[in-house]
């Protein structure tokens, strides 16, 4: 399966995309989190994205594109992926139809994740995530069972994320309407779009996504 989980920032597309890796048995290709991984190692890629994803901008074309076909190309990947948060112009969604197109592959679908603006700044700005594992946690919709413990691991110690701050939300939404919601018609003319309503409860998103799939 080779899915796209589009949708602003918030919309829930890490959270589905863990939920479909377990179900379909294929890796969730995040950039951003490829991208945070480079900033904590101090890669060259990350010393140049880490200002750029700090201030809610998007991080060159060229840069971001470059790490999609790498990783592609790893054994994971034979058997499908889900893409959260790419592509996110396009020009990128470009380089990914050249990608697919060189390996005889097609995309099955685009599933874009639509969430009111106010409920995606409540949502992004109450976000933080286990340091151990990554579980991600929600202060007032949905914290650990037991404070200030991971339900997953057990571990006591979450992050937030730089860029989780209300301002910087602000910024990345009009990203987004400038530069990634274009991809909407652009799916929706190549047949391949899908929308669910990312308002509704994860699991009831879930059941929408996989009903979307199926198609
Ligand atoms: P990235 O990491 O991709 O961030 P984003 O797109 O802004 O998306 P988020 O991770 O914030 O949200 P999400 O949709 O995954 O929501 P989540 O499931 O966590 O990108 C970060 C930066 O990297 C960019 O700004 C850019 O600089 C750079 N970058 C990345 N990719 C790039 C690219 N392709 N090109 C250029 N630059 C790139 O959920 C959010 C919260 O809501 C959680 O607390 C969760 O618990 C809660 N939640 C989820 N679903 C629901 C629900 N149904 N109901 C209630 N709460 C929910
Ligand atoms: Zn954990």
């Amino acid at each position: 399966m080779r899915l796209i989980l589009l949708g602003p920032p918030g919309a829930g597309k890490g959270t589905q995309a863990k939920r479909l890796v377990e179900q379909h048995g294929v890796p969730q290709l995040s950039t951003g989190d490829m991208l945070r991984s480079a900033v904590a190692n101090q890669t060259d890629v990350g010393k140049r994205a880490k200002s750029i994803m700090d201030a809610g901008e998007l991080v060159p074309d060229e840069v971001v594109n470059q790490i999609v076909s790498d990783r592609i190309e790893e054994p994971d990947c034979a058997n499908g992926f889900i893409l959260d948060g790419f592509p996110r112009t396009l020009k990128q969604a470009d380089a990914l139809a050249e990608i697919l197109e060189g390996k005889g592959l097609n995309l099955d679908r685009v599933v874009e994740m639509q969430v009111d603006d106010d409920a995606l700044v409540h949502r992004i700005t109450g976000r933080f995530t286990c340091k151990s594992c990554g579980a991600l946690y929600h202060e007032t919709d949905m914290p650990p069972q037991k404070e200030g413990v991971c339900d997953v691991c057990g571990s006591t110690e979450f992050v937030r994320r730089e860029d989780d701050n209300e301002q910087t939300v602000r910024k990345r939404l009009r990203a987004y309407y400038k530069d990634t919601s274009p991809l909407i018609g652009y799916y929706h003319a190549k047949g391949s779009l899908a929308r669910v309503d990312g308002m509704k409860e994860i699991d009831t998103v879930t059941r929408s996504i996989e009903a979307a799939i199926k198609g």
